[in-house]
C-alpha cells in the first residue's frame, strides 16, 4: 500500500509525528506547501496532520478542498495541540474542524509548547487567548490550564497516539478501483 503523509508545523512537533509514522510504515512525507492535487492518484491512503491554532487544524479547509480528487482513497488526519486529549476535546475538534462532513478517521496527538520560543505575533495571539479565558467565567478547565502554560513549557510525546496511527496504517488495505 501505498501512503502520502502531509504535514503543517511551525515549531516541528507536527512535522516529528509526520516523519515518526512515516518512518515507520514506509510512507513519502511532506511539508503541506509542497502538496499538489495531482499527487493523490498515485498513493491508496492519504494521512494530513496540522499543529492546532484556536482549536483550528492549520490547512485543514485547504487540504480538505481537495476531498473529491481523493474519492476511494482512505483518508487518515490528525491534529496536533497542547490541548489534554479527551473525548470532550476531541468532540469539540470534530465540531470546530467540521470534520464531520467527510468520511475520514480522525486521530488528536497532544504536542509540546514553549511560549518563550513563539514568534511576536504567536505571542500577541496567545497572550489575548489567555486574556479572554482569565475573564470568562465559563471557562472550561481544559482552557484554564492554558493560564499555567505561559511560565511552564510542556513536552509531549503521544506514543501511544502514534502506535495507533501505525496500527490503522498497516492494517489497511489498497481500496478497491
Ligand atoms: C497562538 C496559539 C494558539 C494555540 N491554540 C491551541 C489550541 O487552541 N489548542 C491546542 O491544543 N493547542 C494550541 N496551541 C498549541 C500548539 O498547537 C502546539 O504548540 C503544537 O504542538 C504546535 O505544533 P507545531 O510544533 O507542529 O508547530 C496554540 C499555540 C499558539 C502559539
Amino acid at each position: 500500500m501505498r501512503t502520502l503523509i502531509i504535514y503543517q508545523s511551525k515549531t516541528g512537533n507536527t512535522e516529528k509525528y509526520a516523519k515518526d509514522i512515516a518512518k515507520a510504515v514506509n510512507a513519502d512525507v511532506i511539508p503541506f506547501k509542497k502538496f499538489k492535487e495531482k499527487m493523490i492518484k498515485d498513493y491508496d491512503t492519504i494521512v494530513f496532520g496540522g499543529r492546532v491554532i484556536g482549536n483550528r487544524i492549520q490547512k485543514i479547509d485547504e487540504f480538505l478542498r481537495h476531498y473529491e480528487a481523493m474519492e476511494g482513497k482512505n483518508v487518515i488526519l490528525f491534529s496536533v495541540g497542547m490541548s489534554i486529549v479527551t473525548k470532550e476535546t476531541r468532540l469539540n475538534m470534530i465540531s470546530s474542524n467540521l470534520l464531520d462532513m467527510y468520511h475520514v478517521r480522525y486521530y488528536q496527538l497532544r504536542g509540546s509548547f514553549d511560549y518563550a520560543k513563539l514568534g511576536g505575533l504567536e505571542k500577541f495571539m496567545f497572550a489575548n487567548s489567555l486574556r479572554l479565558i482569565s475573564r470568562d467565567p465559563n471557562a472550561t478547565a481544559d482552557q484554564k490550564m492554558l493560564l499555567e502554560i505561559k511560565d511552564h513549557p510542556i513536552e509531549f510525546y503521544d506514543n501511544a497516539g502514534v502506535e495507533k496511527i501505525i496500527t490503522v496504517l498497516n492494517k489497511l488495505s489498497v481500496p478497491e478501483a
